[in-house]
C-alpha cells in the first residue's frame, strides 16, 4: 500500500473543500485506486465538516497535531486525541517539525502517540534534520535519535506510519539526492526494524510535486508522500499521483 497524504498547514476554509472533491472524483475512477491511500489534514476548524461530506467516500481526513493529553483538561486552545476522533479524525500528523520548531519535546510527542493510538487515531509521526545537521553529516544519528525516544515497541506498528521530511527540503525546492534518499530510507527501517521486529511504512516529504515524484518514484523504499504546497491543488495533488503510476 502506498499513501499520499496532504497537509494543508494554515490553509483552508469550507469552501476549500472543492480541492478535495476533485481529488475525490479522480480517485474514484482512477485505475490504480487500490493501491494506494489518500488521507489530507486540514486545519482543526475543517476536520468535522470535511469528515462528515468525506465519510462514505475514500478520503481520508486526519489532523495535524493534537494534544498530549487524552479526553479533556484545563489545557487552552487544546484538542485532544479523543476530541479529533469524536468528529471523523482517521489520521493524525506527529511531530511535523513545524511544531518541533514551536516546542514539542520528546515527551509531548511521546504522550501524543500514545492518546493518539489509544483513541483509535492512526499516527503519522514525522522525522527530519535540519541544515546544520546535515551539513556536519549527523543527517542518521539524528534521525535514529528522533525515532528512538518517542517509539517503544509496544505501540502497535500497525497504526504507525512514519514519514521522513528533511527540514531543509520543505517548500524549498531543494531535494536529497536519490542515494542519499535511499541510504536514509533504508536507515530508518533498519531503525524501525529494531524498535517493532518489522518496519512500518516509511514516507518521504519536502517539495514533493509532479516532476521531483518523477525521481521519487525510482527509491522504491519510499510507501509514499506527505506533501505540503502541492497538496493545496487539485491539479498538483492529482498529478503527482498520475506520475508516480505512470
Ligand atoms: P512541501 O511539500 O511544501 O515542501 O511541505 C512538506 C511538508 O512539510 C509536509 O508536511
Amino acid at each position: 500500500m502506498r499513501y499520499f497524504i496532504g497537509n494543508w498547514k494554515m490553509f483552508g476554509i469550507p469552501k476549500s473543500i472543492n480541492i478535495l472533491r476533485k481529488i475525490n472524483s479522480f480517485y474514484s475512477k482512477d485505475k490504480n485506486r487500490k493501491k494506494y491511500r489518500v488521507i489530507m489534514t486540514p486545519p482543526y476548524t475543517l476536520i468535522e465538516s470535511y469528515a462528515k461530506y468525506f465519510k462514505n467516500k475514500k478520503i481520508f481526513i486526519g489532523s495535524q497535531n493534537c494534544y498530549q493529553k487524552d479526553q479533556f483538561s484545563s489545557n487552552t486552545a487544546g484538542v485532544s486525541p479523543y476530541m479529533l476522533r469524536s468528529v471523523g479524525a482517521k489520521y493524525t500528523l506527529i511531530g511535523h517539525s513545524d511544531n518541533r520548531g514551536e516546542g514539542d519535546s520528546d515527551l509531548m510527542l511521546k504522550n501524543k502517540v500514545r492518546f493518539a493510538l489509544k483513541n483509535n487515531l492512526k499516527v503519522v509521526f514525522c522525522i527530519g534534520e535540519n541544515k546544520i545537521e546535515k551539513k556536519n553529516n549527523k543527517t542518521l544519528i539524528v534521525l535514529k535519535k528522533q525515532l528512538t525516544k518517542v517509539l517503544e515497541r509496544k505501540f502497535n506498528k500497525n497504526n504507525i506510519i512514519v514519514a521522513y521530511e528533511p527540514i531543509w527540503s520543505i517548500g524549498t525546492g531543494k531535494i536529497p539526492t536519490a542515494i542519499e534518499l535511499s541510504t536514509t530510507i533504508l536507515h530508518i527501517k533498519n531503525v524501525l526494524k529494531n524498535i517493532f521486529k518489522e518496519s512500518p511504512a516509511v514516507l518521504y516529504g519536502g517539495s514533493v510535486d509532479g516532476g521531483t515524484v518523477e525521481i521519487f518514484k525510482k527509491i522504491r523504499e519510499i510507501d509514499g508522500f506527505l506533501i505540503g504546497g502541492a497538496s493545496k491543488s487539485s491539479k498538483k495533488f492529482i498529478d503527482i499521483i498520475k506520475n508516480y503510476y505512470r
